[in-house]
């Protein structure tokens, strides 16, 4: 590939004539154990309690673009609150998704909630929101954030302190007739072809319409009851997999705008997936193992073992997997970067390596299936 800037000053251009068709750039993937948690959570509580409030660490990939994320969009952080200790209010253009994995406490954004132990929530974007703890051993959450890819696109936004609120905006000086008139339900929309192009005006890129989005909570308790309890129980009531579905995220079927999470595994004695090969998809799948026992996945031909409490990168983009249980089975909280596909139409999914490519959202999605690998009967 040449690079030419011969007599145009600064600009540069990059040949890319006759350029072969690109593939995913596959990551590795990586595990991070229960002891490393531990570790890292009481060197943090260790620490001088920061002015923020916030002790927090990363863990880093060694193919991360922004030298602070899991996956290329996505940062996991262990976050850790010391009895008494809050910290201050926070926002940011970042969606949040958290799981409690030691403690409890309260957070507070648009009213509160008091998680505790594998509860999972969300905090969304721009919304101020601190957290307390209440109870008395330290609280230990696990938060996977966008803000890398933000950061990637150079457009990560964040305040901190006490002046951080949700209050009412500023008065725009704009009178009631002006706001009513220039809006995208008035706003002029012209069909300009018979195949559907249209011509709308600025107001359609504005005024969007707003679909509340408030943090929402998914108790571990409540949550526990719908899944699978005894081998071979994988009914409409009671499943293997669930999706935590926040309705704001209406058809690309997420907990956030850029996550889903879902809780899958097995109870005891369940016997493990028999198959040799697993699916692939272009969202990165990152698996933290709440309960059970021990297990390993395949990914791309490289085995590796995990047990409850371990963090993994199970399924860097594009990259085949699968996962075997053992006799005590699995719970596991997958999240995965899968609604910011659906939006950008780049969910590209393959159930088994012999079929289809399929671009989910865009075309049939895949049916058949109740839970990766298993087909419903
Ligand atoms: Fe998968």
């Amino acid at each position: 590939m040449k690079t030419t800037s011969a007599e145009q000053g600064a600009l540069v251009f990059q040949d890319q004539s006759g350029l072969a068709p690109r593939q995913p750039e596959i990551w590795a993937p990586m595990l991070v154990t229960r002891e490393a948690i531990e570790a890292e959570a009481r060197r943090l509580a260790e620490l001088p309690a920061p002015r923020s409030g916030r002790r927090s660490a990363v863990i880093v990939h060694p193919s991360s673009r922004t030298a602070d994320s899991f996956t290329p969009a996505t940062s996991v952080s262990i976050q850790v609150l010391l009895p008494g200790e809050k910290t201050l209010p926070f926002k940011s253009n970042a969606n949040l998704l958290e799981i409690c994995i030691r403690g409890g406490g309260k957070v507070t954004v648009d009213g509160s909630f008091e998680p505790r132990l594998h509860d999972v929530w969300t905090v969304p974007s721009m919304r101020g929101h601190m957290y307390e703890n209440t109870g008395d051993e330290p609280w230990v959450r696990l938060t996977y954030s966008n803000a890398p890819l933000l950061k990637l696109l150079g457009v990560l936004y964040e305040e901190e302190g006490v002046e951080v609120s949700n209050a009412q905006r500023p008065e725009d000086g704009l009178t009631d007739a002006q706001r009513r008139k220039y809006a995208s339900d008035n706003a002029p929309d012209v069909q300009l072809t018979e195949a559907g192009a249209r011509l709308r005006g600025y107001e359609f890129l504005t005024d969007i319409p707003v679909v509340p989005n408030p943090a929402l909570h998914w108790p571990w308790e409540k949550v526990w009851p719908y899944l699978s309890q005894v081998p071979g129980d994988d009914s409409d009531e009671r499943r293997r997999i669930w999706l935590l579905y926040h309705p704001a995220t209406e058809r690309r079927n997420g907990t956030t705008g850029t996550y889903f999470a879902t809780i899958g595994g097995s109870p005891a004695g369940t016997p493990a997936y028999t198959g040799k090969h697993g699916h692939r998809h272009t969202s990165a799948s990152i698996n933290y193992h709440i309960s059970g026992g021990t297990g390993y996945s395949i990914v791309d031909g490289v085995r590796i073992d995990w047990k409850a409490g371990d963090l993994l990168l199970s399924a860097p983009s594009w990259s085949e997997h699968a996962h075997y249980h053992g006799d005590d089975g699995w719970r596991v909280l997958t999240v995965q970067d899968h609604p910011l596909h659906i939006a950008m139409g780049s969910l590209l999914w393959q159930e088994k390596f012999d079929g289809p490519i399929l671009a989910l959202g865009s075309e049939e999605g895949q049916k058949g299936y109740t839970s990766p690998r298993t087909q419903g009967t």
